[in-house]
């Protein structure tokens, strides 16, 4: 049997590049010849013979937020999922770049310990672990992001339910506790993957309102969201994907402002 991670090494050295874009002379500089913080290029990626991300590009800034938009279906999952190197899509070509460190060498792993922080849809909770050993155990190996105390700050009732079982919590706290988890590491990338999905309007406020306090302290952000108009007002920039393919970078206003935009694309 071949080992996977000396296949996706090859496929990456081999799938595709040439002279001008092999891995080491693409374009990772943002804007003012500055390297971007976080930066995708070209990326590609495919579950078996199914090829969804199409050639994703962009750049993030540090401490910036981003919303990731389109409609069902558009590829959305399937990025975060790219850019955190999990095995599903598999990603054949391109460059994903944050804080100087390549993540299109790594598996998921070391992506998350080079900093990536992904939130899935399912949040993921752990059976049988109360509130404090699902925080505790994101802190099992170094290096450490906020402290269990500051994270109760931030969500009181987290710190109220500490000894409670994580699975026994209402979808709301489900969703605070999945991304506390992420800030107990040392995140530097957040991927959040539709964070209100399910919830009532004012468990969405309260998420809002700490995803805010978050954003005050600096944290750069992905986040993907069917409620766009929320994800917008929360969001520095938009990007829209559609069929695995950006068709718009630029503010969050600009979509605020643009109704036939929303309208083709995210139907709104
Ligand atoms: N595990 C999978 N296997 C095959 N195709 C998938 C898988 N997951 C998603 N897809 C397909 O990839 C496309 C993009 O899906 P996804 O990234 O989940 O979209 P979004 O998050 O924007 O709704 C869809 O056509 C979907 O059917
Ligand atoms: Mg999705």
């Amino acid at each position: 049997m071949s080992n996977a991670a000396d296949d996706q090494s090859t496929l990456l050295k081999n799938g595709g590049f040439t002279a001008t874009n092999a891995p080491g002379v693409a374009p990772v500089t943002g804007k003012g010849g500055h390297p971007a913080y976080f930066s995708c290029w070209d990326i590609h990626a495919y579950y078996g013979e199914s090829y969804i991300v199409q050639g994703v590009s962009f750049d993030i800034r540090e401490g910036e937020i981003v919303a990731l938009l389109g409609r069902n279906g558009a590829g959305k999952t399937s990025t975060l999922r790219a850019i955190a190197r999990l095995d599903d899509p598999n990603l054949t070509h391109g460059e994903i770049w944050l804080d100087h460190k390549p993540l299109h060498t790594m598996k998921s792993h070391d992506a998350a310990q080079s900093g990536i922080g992904l939130v899935p849809e399912d949040r993921r909770i752990i059976q049988g672990l109360t509130v404090e050993e699902n925080l505790q155990l994101a802190q099992i190996a170094p290096p450490m992001g906020w402290s269990i105390e500051r994270i109760y700050e931030l969500f009181p009732r987290l710190g109220e339910r500490r000894t409670q079982e994580g699975t026994t919590l209402s979808g709301g706290e489900q969703q605070m506790l999945a991304i506390s988890r992420a800030l107990a590491r040392d995140v530097k990338l957040l991927l959040l993957d539709e964070p209100y999905e399910g919830l009532a309007p004012v468990i969405v406020q309260e998420i809002e309102r700490t995803l805010e306090e978050i954003k005050s302290h600096g944290m750069t952000t992905i986040i993907v969201e069917q409620n766009a108009i929320a994800a917008l007002h929360l969001a520095d920039r938009a990007i829209i994907l559609d069929m695995g393919q950006v068709v718009f970078d630029g503010t969050a206003q600009e979509v605020l402002d643009n109704s036939e935009l929303r309208q083709q694309y995210l139907a709104i």
